[in-house]
């Protein structure tokens, strides 16, 4: 600090803003959306219905759900041009630099910027990028397929709609399984926000320049991909299948997560503000168990996930720094028993997380924050005197 301006790394002692969106106690593993507590939402409600929650303050009634619903639905059509830029990405192009990608794009078919005094152009850019977001995500995992671009079929709500857009190919009926639309739907609930995460902060910083939502939007997947945050959930997934590989020797990565010389961190633990269990991984570590019976199928890896947490949570580096499984630790097994690859979980997280940052955007605006703009220390050279070719 210089007296006036302190530095604070990764803003782990800085508040941006006051919300009323979302409340964490990190200390006593608390989640709650608009008041509600996370494990009664995930029991009781749909993931639209606290969409509509996060992003509008109230569960919506029947016929608010109705309205929302069918106007997302209304907006669940990408422009066939869109067509032109997916067929420009290689393809193995990873799937989270597609849907970034293809989110700013929306802004070549939609107005940029919303007027923010206007209730019914927010509503409009709100319900488009809900409608079209996960289209752009499927398609992108259709590219990596090489299978066919899936239209949205509006006779199925928003979740059953996201897998058969995943996973229909034109040669096969697709069979929709109940069971895995819960699953997913409970999932992606679990997800939804998260109060001032790093891709939310994206989000809000980027609206902030009065940047639109789809281009702020694009922004937070960006942010969400890397491996500390969203991406964690791929990296548990790499780390457990190796450990599996390594004949389940957990200890070895365990060491290795201790080891300072070594860069490896033990994906899917640890959290910025939860010094106790996430609760969202309590619940995910449930509904994986309950997945599994149901589908009559079960995964080696979660055995592995389930050994490696039991000595982890007995090891007092682990201990000592509060460090705990977090949502990504066992999310990214639910994702691949319904079918999903890797590279696609932090696409799931980030249609998961999108009703957050729509909210986020939508309350900092409203708020007529002020451009994000912090400031530095100087810590480089005084002044001094150009020097040319010859004197260098
Ligand atoms: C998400 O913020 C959110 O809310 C995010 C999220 C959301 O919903 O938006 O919850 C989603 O991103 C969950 C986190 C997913 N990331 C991972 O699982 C990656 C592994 N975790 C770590 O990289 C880390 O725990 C973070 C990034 C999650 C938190 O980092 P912090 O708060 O900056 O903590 P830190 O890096 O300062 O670590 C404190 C100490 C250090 O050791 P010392 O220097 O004190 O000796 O704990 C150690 C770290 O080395 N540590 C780990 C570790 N996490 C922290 N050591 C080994 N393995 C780990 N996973």
């Amino acid at each position: 600090t210089n007296g006036i301006i302190t530095i604070d790394p990764g803003f782990k002692n800085t508040g941006s803003c006051e919300s009323k969106i979302t409340f964490l106690d990190g200390e006593k593993g608390i989640l709650r959306h608009r008041g509600y507590a996370i494990e009664e939402l995930t029991k009781k409600a749909s993931f639209l219905e606290v969409a509509y929650l996060i992003i509008f303050g109230e569960l919506p009634t029947k016929e608010q759900y109705v309205k929302w619903e069918k106007d997302i639905k209304h907006h669940s059509l990408l422009n066939e041009e869109m067509k032109n830029i997916i067929d420009g990405f290689p393809k193995k192009a990873h799937p989270m630099g597609m849907l970034s990608s293809l989110t700013s794009a929306l802004t070549a078919f939609n107005p940029a910027t919303v007027d923010i005094t206007k209730e019914e152009q927010i509503y409009g850019a709100i319900t488009k990028l809900m409608g079209k977001f996960p289209v752009i995500a499927a398609w992108a995992h259709s590219k990596n397929l090489g299978t066919p671009l899936n239209y949205a079929d509006n006779s199925l709500d928003y979740i059953a709609n996201i897998m058969q857009m995943m996973f229909r190919i034109p040669t096969e009926k697709y069979v929709m399984n109940p069971i895995a639309v819960r699953a997913l739907d409970e999932l992606l609930i679990l997800h939804e926000d998260h109060e001032q995460n790093c891709s939310t902060s994206t989000v809000r910083i980027v609206g902030s320049s009065e940047a639109g939502l789809f281009a702020s939007v694009s922004s937070g997947v960006s942010a969400l991909w890397g491996r500390l945050h969203g991406g964690a959930n791929q990296a548990v997934l790499e780390m457990l299948e190796n450990i599996q590989k390594d004949g389940g020797d957990v200890e070895k990565y365990i060491n290795k997560a201790k080891d300072k010389e070594d860069p490896f961190r033990l994906m899917g633990f640890g959290h910025r503000v939860y010094k106790n269990f996430d609760p969202r991984a309590r619940i995910i570590k449930k509904a994986a168990d309950e997945l599994f019976a149901d589908l009559g199928t079960n995964d080696p890896v979660l055995e592995i996930a389930k050994h490696l947490e039991e000595v982890a949570l007995n090891d007092e580096y682990f201990a000592e720094r509060k460090l705990y499984p977090n949502v990504d630790f066992y999310s990214g097994i639910i994702y691949r028993a319904l079918g999903f690859p890797r590279e696609m979980m932090t696409v799931m997280f980030a249609i998961g997380r999108l009703p957050g940052w729509i909210a986020q955007w939508k309350e900092m605006r409203l708020n007529g924050e002020p451009i994000g703009r912090p400031r530095q220390l100087y810590t480089g050279y005084a002044l001094r005197k150009f020097k040319s070719f010859e004197e260098r």
